[in-house]
């Protein structure tokens, strides 16, 4: 199987590619820029493995020739919530006409299904059931959600959209919600750090998001879904509790204003239904790893 993985340089792209490379997949990555420096961190002796393709997601052409010859697509290529408040056409021509330029390259190559990147920014602060956003980027996650249910009634193309709220791990450097990531990074330097909000977050390992990627590519289905991966809801404070047992001499603390996304969120039944036994390591766990991989 021929897997394109869009975002290829980018932090979650790196985690997913690992996983296929491990399967034996073949992984073509695409990206505006090539960067294998963390998957080169992260599987040192398969990321040379790597078919690479540079472009533009918000070019319809480029996409149809990065997607020719494969079987399967995950689509991770995107723009953060800086970066979608900043210029947000420019973040709707990525994160919404990208999303929009996959599924009519796959429905063009025949393929059954989409696997995409939504995000818990789908919620507003206030309620995690029902999706509200308050920001650019949640607002075309959202729409992105719409489209795929479109392309399913229209074409039968199915989608998984998976919803995570704050992905940590290695790597993750960038965007608003990078703070318990640099966080580690920080510990493991010995250096000081002050993550940039306080109150509770979900957090979520980057190896559990690549493998419910993994799993989804390996299963089945029909229709267009959307779930979230909201991990450990954990304050910040209990964040930094924990990561000085791992490293008792970290220097981390935590100002400004919450993440404006929900904080509690129903158990999704059809998640469990249609992926059963999905892993989720203990924060404890990931940040141990986290902070050993800057060490
Ligand atoms: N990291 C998280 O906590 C998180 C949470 C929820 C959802 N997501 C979503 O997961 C996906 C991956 O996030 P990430 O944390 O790996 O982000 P990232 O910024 O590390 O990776 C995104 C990649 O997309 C590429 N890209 C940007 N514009 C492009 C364009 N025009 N054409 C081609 N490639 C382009 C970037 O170069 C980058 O390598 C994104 O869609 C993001 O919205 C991330």
């Amino acid at each position: 199987m021929r897997v394109l993985v869009t975002g290829g340089s980018g932090f979650l792209a790196a985690w997913v590619m690992r996983r296929l490379l491990a399967r034996g997949m073949d992984v073509r990555a695409f990206d505006v820029r090539e960067d294998a420096r963390l998957l080169r961190a992260l599987a040192p002796e398969r990321a040379d493995d790597v078919q690479w393709r540079t472009g533009d997601i918000s070019e319809a052409r480029d996409v149809a020739s990065a997607l020719d010859g494969c079987d399967a697509v995950i689509h991770l290529a995107g723009v953060l919530t800086p970066a979608c408040s900043a210029d947000p056409v420019r973040g709707a021509r990525i994160n919404l006409i990208g999303t929009l330029n996959v599924f009519d390259a796959a429905i063009a190559c025949g393929l059954r299904a989409v696997l995409y990147a939504s995000s818990a920014g789908v919620f507003g602060p206030d309620d995690g059931a029902t999706p509200f956003p308050t920001t650019h980027y949640g607002a075309f996650k959202l729409a992105c959600e719409g489209s795929a249910r479109a392309y399913w009634h229209d074409h039968g193309i199915a989608s998984i959209g998976f919803r995570p709220l704050v992905v940590y791990g290695a790597g993750r450097e960038t965007g608003s919600s990078a703070g318990p990531s640099l966080a580690c990074r920080a510990a493991a330097r010995g250096e000081p750090y002050t993550i940039p909000f306080t109150g509770a977050t979900g957090l979520v390992y980057a190896d559990d998001v690549a493998a419910a990627y993994e799993r989804a590519l390996t299963h089945r289905f029909d229709g267009a879904h959307a779930f979230t991966l909201a991990g450990d809801i954990t304050p910040m404070q209990s964040l930094i509790a924990t990561l000085k047992q791992i490293a008792p001499h970290a220097r981390i603390d935590a100002a400004g204003a919450p993440l404006p996304i929900a904080t509690s969120f129903p158990d999704d039944p059809a998640l469990a239904r249609m992926l059963p036994g999905l892993t989720s390591t203990p924060l404890i766990e990931g940040l141990r790893q986290t902070v050993a991989f800057y060490q």
